[in-house]
């Protein structure tokens, strides 16, 4: 191989990595929270939490009479702490309520309930879903 060709070999393959650069950096970027809004849409968050998890629906019962948005509960009741949230997805609820008297007669009475999602969401899918849950009560609406 001649110094020109060789030259020219190493341009190509400068130029081919370039192009592969370049579309690592360009490939669409779906960050945490959206991440978080769509595993919260696909996994069912949505039918009871309202749209987006913003308003919940109707559940009589406890005195609240509704679901809780995500972006906080109505009163202290509902999670203070991410590792609370992360609670209220794997187990349906939180110890610090849930192994109370007074918090189980309340989570008791109403009708609709919140399921444990142990099992069925992948790690990464619960990440997300704090993060969305997070970045909401972070804006207010
Ligand atoms: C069948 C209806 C239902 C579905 C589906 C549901 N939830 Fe809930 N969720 C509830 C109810 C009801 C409560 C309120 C606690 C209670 O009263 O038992 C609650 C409470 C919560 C809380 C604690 C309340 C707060 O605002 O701090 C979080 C967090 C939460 N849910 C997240 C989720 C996520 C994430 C999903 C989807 C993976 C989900 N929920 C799906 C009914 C539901």
């Amino acid at each position: 191989m001649g110094r020109t060709q060789r030259a020219l070999a190493v341009v190509a393959i400068l130029l081919a990595l370039a192009a592969v650069a370049v579309r690592w950096w360009r490939r669409p970027q779906i960050g945490r929270v959206q991440r978080g809004w769509t595993v919260a849409s696909r996994k069912g968050c949505f039918t009871c939490h309202g749209p987006g998890g913003i308003r919940g629906m109707a559940d009589p019962g406890h005195g609240l009479d509704e679901i809780p948005p995500f972006a906080g509960g109505l009163i202290t009741m509902y999670a203070r702490s991410e590792g609370e949230i992360r609670e209220w997805i794997l187990d349906g609820g939180a110890r610090r309520i849930s192994g109370t008297k007074a918090g189980k007669f309340f989570l008791e009475r109403q009708p609709i309930k919140m399921p444990a999602y142990r099992g069925h969401l992948k790690s990464e899918e619960v990440d997300r879903l704090v993060d969305y849950i997070n970045w909401l009560r972070q804006h207010p609406y």
